[in-house]
């Protein structure tokens, strides 16, 4: 097990899901918690049941495309934890039609909450980690950003921007000591998986290797290693946890 005791994350869209997996995993290696959410009553039981007494949790309930907010909780963090180490831009949202069905909001909304909102999460905390001269940042990309998937247009070209996003963030601050990298979920059980339709999730199972969903967990593994000194050499990759259903 890892320990980032002294240590904190800030993880986005962790009332639930991935985000919440990410965050107990991370409670469970003693590290102190920022953790970001919308969805006020969901955020204040996943604080609950995190907390103990090795660790603070500071939870905050924004919009991570909110910039004036997002400054608040900077300021806040700046004040009460001695350091920034590590982010996890998980948020994300999907808003799925087909083109022609496609509303300007759905594609504005996808936009903003998965890429504009990893771009102002980067741009605020890596401020204080340029400042560190240390810390990771995992960014939560998606399988259809690499594939592509018909009823996700707007979803498959914010998360292919998180890929690119990656790469660029990685090389601008990679003499900063500062590591970016990307994973890419492939079909993991939480609530934005359980509004598909049977058909189409019978559909991608058979086509898993694997030959089983992905838990928020598998994921969460894999953002601690990164998160972790074994990772110290790896910067700008996109790792999939996705049993095995792209290879590229
Ligand atoms: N579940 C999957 O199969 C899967 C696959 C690939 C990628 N992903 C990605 O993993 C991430 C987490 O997905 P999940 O399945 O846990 O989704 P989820 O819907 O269960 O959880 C997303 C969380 O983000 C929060 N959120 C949404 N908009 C926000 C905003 N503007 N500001 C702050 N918080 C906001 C929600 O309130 C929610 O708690 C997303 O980026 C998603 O695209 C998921």
């Amino acid at each position: 097990m890892y320990d980032f005791f002294g240590k904190t994350a800030i993880i986005t869209g962790s009332a639930q899901g991935i985000g919440k997996a990410i965050a107990k995993k991370f409670s469970e290696c003693n590290c102190n918690l920022v953790l970001i959410d919308v969805n006020k009553e969901k955020l204040d039981l996943t604080v609950k049941e995190l907390s103990h007494e090795k660790i603070k949790i500071k939870a905050y309930k924004v919009d991570i495309t909110d910039e004036s907010k997002l400054d608040i909780v900077v300021n806040d963090i700046k004040t009460q934890l001695p350091s920034i180490d590590i982010l996890v831009n998980n948020a994300g949202v999907t808003r799925d039609a087909l083109l022609l069905r496609m509303s300007e909001q759905d594609w504005d909304d996808v936009m903003n909450v998965n890429l504009k909102g990893t771009f102002l999460c980067t741009k605020k905390f890596a401020k204080i980690m340029i400042k560190q001269r240390s810390g990771k940042i995992i960014n939560i990309a998606s399988i259809i950003g690499q594939i592509g998937n018909a009823g996700q247009a707007n979803y498959a070209a914010s998360k292919a921007g998180i890929i690119a996003f990656t790469k660029s963030i990685a090389k601008e601050l990679a003499s900063r000591n500062i590591n970016v990298n990307a994973v890419a979920p492939g079909f993991i059980k939480t609530e934005m998986t359980d509004r598909l339709p049977t058909e189409i999730v019978e559909r991608y199972k058979a086509k898993i290797p694997l030959n089983r969903f992905g838990n928020p967990e598998d994921v969460a593994e894999i953002v601690l290693f990164l998160a972790s000194e074994q990772a110290n050499y790896i910067t700008g990759e996109t790792i999939n946890a996705d049993g095995g259903l792209v290879m590229r």
